[in-house]
């Protein structure tokens, strides 16, 4: 993609990796647009970067999305980037009682919420680029957050088709793949060992610049391209079984 003179709207942008992206993306020219459902995230983020666009919505329900779709349509409809970064993660059992309604919900926000955007701003005349935000859980899933594993698999997957259903259209399908990084993902603290959001900004900017299409970083690198020899060993050891 081209890197500056972009309007660029990033789900859950006000923290986070997706906060990440929207200071580099200012820094480099673009004008940028975040939403999440918290005003206090997002006004702390209007705050810290001068031009942030910023606005509320609740990406978890179909209404929410068709209100944030009219609401750029009307005020913004010269937005050429999508950046489907919003996600929600759960530790969850199967045997739990709420197991079903908190799957659910994460469905909802994790595949749902970028399947219906995606079709939704396709009806932009300008829209040129679209950034899926998976997970290095893609390849290989966390026992512990189950459903958020094979919604990330999803993404990854669905990723792949949407970039070969657009080519003919000339919209640009990027993969965007984190490792674990630290942010308040699932709660605070329950990342803090990972690496800052700061490194990976860095890698992943020079990959756009460079062209690239699937975007890693550490573990990530490794497990987007590893096969079930690699795969395997890291499932077991990842999950301490046996
Ligand atoms: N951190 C990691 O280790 C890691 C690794 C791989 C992939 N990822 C992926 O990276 C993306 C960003 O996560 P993060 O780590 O930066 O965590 P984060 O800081 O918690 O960011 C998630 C963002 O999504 C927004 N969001 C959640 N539910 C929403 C909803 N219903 N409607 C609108 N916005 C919603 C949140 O804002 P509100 O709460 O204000 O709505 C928040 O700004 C996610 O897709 C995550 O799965 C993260």
């Amino acid at each position: 993609m081209k890197i500056s003179h972009n309007k660029i709207l990033i789900t859950g942008g006000a923290s986070g990796i997706g906060f990440g992206m929207a200071q580099r993306f200012i820094q480099e020219g673009n004008t940028v647009i975040v939403c999440g459902r918290r005003e206090t995230a997002l006004q702390e983020a209007a705050d810290k970067l001068p031009g942030l666009i910023t606005k509320q919505a609740d990406l978890q329900t179909e209404a929410g999305r068709e209100e944030l779709y009219t609401w750029i349509a009307k005020g913004h409809p010269d937005v050429n980037v999508l950046v489907n970064n919003a996600g929600i993660q759960q530790w969850m059992h199967v045997t739990d009682a709420d197991f079903y309604q908190k799957a659910k919900d994460e469905m909802a926000t994790n595949v749902e919420a970028p399947l219906h955007l995606t079709s939704l701003f396709l009806q932009l005349k300008s829209l040129n680029t679209i950034l899926n935000v998976t997970s290095g859980l893609s390849f290989v899933p966390l026992i512990r957050t189950p459903v958020y594993s094979a919604t990330k698999a999803f993404s990854h997957s669905f990723t792949l088709s949407l970039r070969e259903m657009l080519r003919a259209k000339n919209i640009e399908v990027i993969e965007v793949i984190p490792p674990a990084l630290n942010t308040d993902l699932g709660g605070k603290g329950l990342h803090g060992h990972a690496p800052p959001v700061s490194d990976f900004i860095e890698a992943i900017f020079a990959q756009l610049k460079e062209g690239k299409t699937e975007l890693t970083f550490g573990f990530s690198q490794i497990a987007s391209q590893a096969g079930q020899e690699i795969l395997k060993p890291v499932f077991a050891k990842m999950n301490q079984l046996g």
